[in-house]
């Protein structure tokens, strides 16, 4: 006869796909009914319209036919809001564990000075450059690569992310808690989740900086990162500098076109960088060059800016990434604008980027110890 200490013990290793912890460490299994073989019980989600309730039903079913359940029924009911709160607590207490002194306002763990997530802010000094796509299609990458990778569209006014990977999906909220939305392997953090069809956001000044750090703080991530991406507004404003505040181990990569002017414009990117202590990983070359059909390049943006911005910078030339769409139309069903697939001729840039950006920060992480 299977015992309720059974049914719990199997069902220990079954999480909660979006918050990354037990079900029944969050206690989130109720109502255990067991009948000879077969076992019912309710699994009470955060929010009822979870979307990832079929994935979490299947997960118990496995663990409790490895039991050797013949039969199980899985109930789905909802969190009370005293038991979401209470989750919230839980969570957010959960971050609070290894804070350096005078870190109050930084819950998460991310930030903690022994945290293993390696930060790079993706910045240019225009706009337009391919910022945003850089950064959406580097963190994929590093996902294909097996990184656990988030991104933060620190791009308050002009966030583009979501749209960007075709995003529809909006987080969860449980209590002051947010959960990211994942798409390809990704855990994603924008502005544009909160904003209603698309209206202009209208905060100013301090307003960013506060914004960036709810990011920080009220995000729960989940499973340690390996890599947080930053796409950054365009320039040398203030949020950069709050970046470097928040963030100082945090890493850059420059992203410019091959324009002269471009390049000069993002030197300034580049002498900020140095100046707050960020490393500069290196230099992306977007828009290098159009390939016509019969392979010859035209260089429609002019050439050189990358290679001489990364010897301005005295730092790599990481990538040169061509002009071109991803090849996918919006009928097939992981179409997104701005991801391009991994075998295809700029997808296969992008992966040879990721495994250098993850070679050079592997290679500084063991410089540092
Ligand atoms: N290699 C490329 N080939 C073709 N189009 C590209 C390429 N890179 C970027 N684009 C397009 O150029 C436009 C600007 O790119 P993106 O939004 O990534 O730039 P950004 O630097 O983030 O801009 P902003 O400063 O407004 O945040 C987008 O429409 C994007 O799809
Ligand atoms: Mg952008």
């Amino acid at each position: 006869m299977i015992t309720k200490e059974q049914v719990l013990e199997a069902l220990k290793d079954v999480k909660d796909p979006e918050i990354n912890r037990g079900l029944v460490e969050l206690n989130m299994i109720r109502d255990i009914r067991i009948d000879g073989e077969r076992i019912s019980l309710t699994v009470v989600l955060t929010i009822s319209g979870c979307p990832l309730k079929v994935k979490i039903e299947e997960d118990v079913v496995q663990a409790l036919k490895a039991l050797g359940a013949k039969e199980v029924e899985v109930r789905f009911g909802a969190m009370t809001d005293e038991e979401r709160a209470a989750l919230s607590a839980q969570l957010r207490g959960s971050h609070t564990h290894n804070m350096a002194p005078g870190q109050t306002q930084l819950l998460n763990p991310i930030l903690a000075p022994d945290s293993r997530t390696t930060f790079i802010a993706i910045t240019s000094g225009k706009g337009g450059v391919g910022k945003s796509t850089v950064t959406v299609n580097l963190a994929v990458s590093l996902a294909r690569l097996g990184k656990k990778v988030g991104i933060i569209d620190a791009d308050i006014y002009g966030f583009s992310v979501p749209d960007m990977m075709n995003i529809e999906q909006r987080p969860t909220v449980i209590g002051e808690v947010i959960l990211p939305v994942e798409k390809f392997g990704v855990k994603v953090m924008s502005m544009g989740f909160f904003v209603e069809d698309n209206s202009p956001v209208i905060w100013r000044g301090p307003m960013l900086g506060k914004m960036l750090r709810n990011f920080f703080s009220e995000v729960h991530w989940g499973e340690e990162l390996d890599y947080l991406l930053l796409d950054l507004p365009p320039g040398t404003g203030d949020m950069a500098l709050d970046v470097h505040t928040m963030i100082p181990q945090s890493k850059e990569i420059i992203v410019t076109t091959p324009h002269a002017t471009a390049a000069f414009v993002a030197a300034r990117a580049g002498a900020m960088a140095i100046r707050t202590g960020h490393e500069v990983l290196g230099v992306v070359e977007n828009m290098a060059w159009y390939e016509a059909k019969d392979g010859s390049k035209e260089y429609v943006f002019g050439r050189g800016g990358g290679a001489k911005l990364a010897e301005q910078l005295s730092c790599e030339l990481l990538a040169q990434i061509p002009l071109g769409q991803p090849e996918n139309h919006p009928a097939e069903p992981d179409y997104t604008p701005s991801v391009y697939k991994q075998d295809s001729p700029i997808g296969t840039l992008y992966m040879e980027l990721a495994e250098r950006v993850e070679a050079k920060c592997k290679s500084s992480i063991s410089r540092s110890r």
